[in-house]
Order: C-alpha cells, then structure tokens, then sequence
C-alpha cells in the first residue's frame, strides 16, 4: 500500500514508518493520520521485529495535530478527532515489537503524544518537544495526560501541560521525555543502530517483556476520561481562540 503522505520502508525485517508533509511541519490531519494507522497496521500484519517512527526532513518529527484542520470542530467533531488519535497511539503502544520514535526536530501536541506512544524516544540536540495544547485552549488529547505522567512524574506533567513547555532536547532527557540525545547529523546512524541490535533479539521474549511492562500501565479509564474532556473542550471561546491566534499569526487572549 502506498500514501500521499505517509511511507513505509523496509530494512530488513525493520520497519519504518515516516510521515511526510513538508508544507505543514508533518503536522497530522485526518488523511495523514490515518495512513500512518493503516502503515502501522501493514508492518503489524508484515511481522516487523522493530517499528520506527520519524518524519520526514531535519525540521520536524511531528509538529503536532493540524491546528488549521482542528479550528471550527464541534464538540462531536472533536471526539471523533481525539478517537482517531488515540487509535493510531494505542496501535504504536500495543505494537508487537519494540517501537522507535526518531524525535528529529519539533514534536509538539500530537507529536509529542506519538513519541511517547512508542517504547524508546531517540532525540536529536536540536529537538523541541513538549506537550503544548493549553495555549490552543485545549488538552493534550492523544493520550499525553496519561503517558507523560508516566514519563517524568506528576508534578513535572503538571507543569509542562499547565505552561504549554516547549523543551530542549538535553531539558527532555534530563527530565524522560527523551531516552538519549545524539548530534543531529548522527541520529540517522544511530537509530539503525539500536533497531538493529533490538531486531538480533529474541522475538517472542521481547513482546513478552513488553506486554508485562504495560500490565502495569493498564489504565483504560484514564485515557477514556482524557478522550472525553478532549472533545468536550472544542467549540468553546479559548479553543476557538487559541487556535484563530496560530492561524493568524499572533498571540492568544484568553477569556
Ligand atoms: C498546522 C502547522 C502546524 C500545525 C506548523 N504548521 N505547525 N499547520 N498545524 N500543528 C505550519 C505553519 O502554519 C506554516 O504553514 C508551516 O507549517 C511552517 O510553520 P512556521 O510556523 O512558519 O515555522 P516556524 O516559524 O519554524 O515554527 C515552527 C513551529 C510553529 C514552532 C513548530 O509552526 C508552531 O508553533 N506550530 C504549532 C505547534 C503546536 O502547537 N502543536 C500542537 C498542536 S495541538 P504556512 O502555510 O504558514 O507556511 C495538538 C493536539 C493534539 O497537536 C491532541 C489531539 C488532537
């Protein structure tokens, strides 16, 4: 299968995922996101014994979900939205075997969100990455309330959401975000690197340890209620606020 803007390359029994709109940072509207679910689902089927995510160029992994696709949801609208996000990270997150997110650029909202959907997080130096929805007046809705807890505990997630931080990479690893961060122009050789050496292990051990680790983090409900919240956020004044301001080039006023 192939897609306007979304690959799926193989090397080897590697598999990797990359998502490519140039014009919009790699920024996720409904057709991207849903080839990256259906791409995702193709390397699922195909047995890959490692997944890597990445998008395409230096600039940006994921700038986040498209603000300019997002700005007049409904409320149901919105839902459906957030639905869709949650299952493409949900398929990231339950994938079989180890997953890479190459975190090459900007990762923002819903970049941020796919990154930490995946098991290991590779940054480059000059990567900014962060949760960063409330100055669009709504909630991380692709599971980051959820995952990014997880990642670098409570208080700290407190803070990155309510401020809407935008971290450096050396900020992100220091504080979980990011497993490791290695100069930009060796990102390339190093995620082939550890996705090598994951692809030499044993298969069915490794989904194992997977599978066991995420027993522990079996929270449905958590992502049930951010889902919800989400959606329910879409129509209000600072939604519809924070969202006109990115469009429109200047800075939000809130209500
Ligand atoms: C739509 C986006 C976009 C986005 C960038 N672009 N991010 N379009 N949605 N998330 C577009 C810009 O409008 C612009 O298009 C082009 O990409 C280049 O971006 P610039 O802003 O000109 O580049 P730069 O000055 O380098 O700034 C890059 C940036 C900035 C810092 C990443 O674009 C930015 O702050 N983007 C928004 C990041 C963000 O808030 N992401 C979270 C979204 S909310 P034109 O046509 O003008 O050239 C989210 C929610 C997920 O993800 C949860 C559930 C849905």
């Amino acid at each position: 299968m192939t897609w306007d803007t979304v690959d799926l390359e193989w090397s080897g029994d590697i598999a990797t995922v990359t998502v490519d709109r140039p014009e919009a940072l790699n920024a996720l509207n409904v057709e991207t996101i849903e080839a990256m679910g259906e791409a995702i689902a193709e390397a699922r089927t195909e047995e890959a014994r490692v997944l890597v995510v990445r998008g395409a160029g230096d600039d940006a992994f994921i700038a986040g979900a498209d603000i300019k696709y997002m700005k007049d949801l409904s409320t149901p609208e919105g839902q459906a939205w957030g639905e869709l996000g949650h299952s493409v990270a949900n398929a990231l997150e339950r994938f079989p075997a180890p997953t890479i997110a190459v975190v090459d650029g900007y990762a923002f909202g819903g970049g941020c969100e796919m990154a930490m959907a995946c098991d290991i997080r590779v940054g480059s130096e000059s990567a900014l990455i962060g949760n960063t929805e409330i100055d669009l007046g709504i909630i991380p809705g692709w599971g980051g309330t959820q995952r990014l807890p997880r990642l670098v505990g409570e208080e700290t997630a407190k803070r990155m959401i309510y401020l809407g931080q935008r971290l450096d990479a050396e900020t992100a690893r220091e504080e979980g975000l990011l497993g490791e961060v290695v100069p930009d122009d060796e990102i390339d050789d190093r995620v082939a690197e550890l996705a090598a050496e994951l692809a030499e292990k044993p298969a069915f051990a490794l989904q194992a340890a997977k599978d066991a680790i995420a027993q522990g983090y079996s929270d449905i409900g958590g992502l049930d209620y951010e889902k919800r919240t989400f959606g329910g956020l879409f129509g209000t004044p600072d939604q519809r606020e924070g969202m006109d301001a990115f469009v429109e080039n200047r800075e939000p006023d809130f209500e």
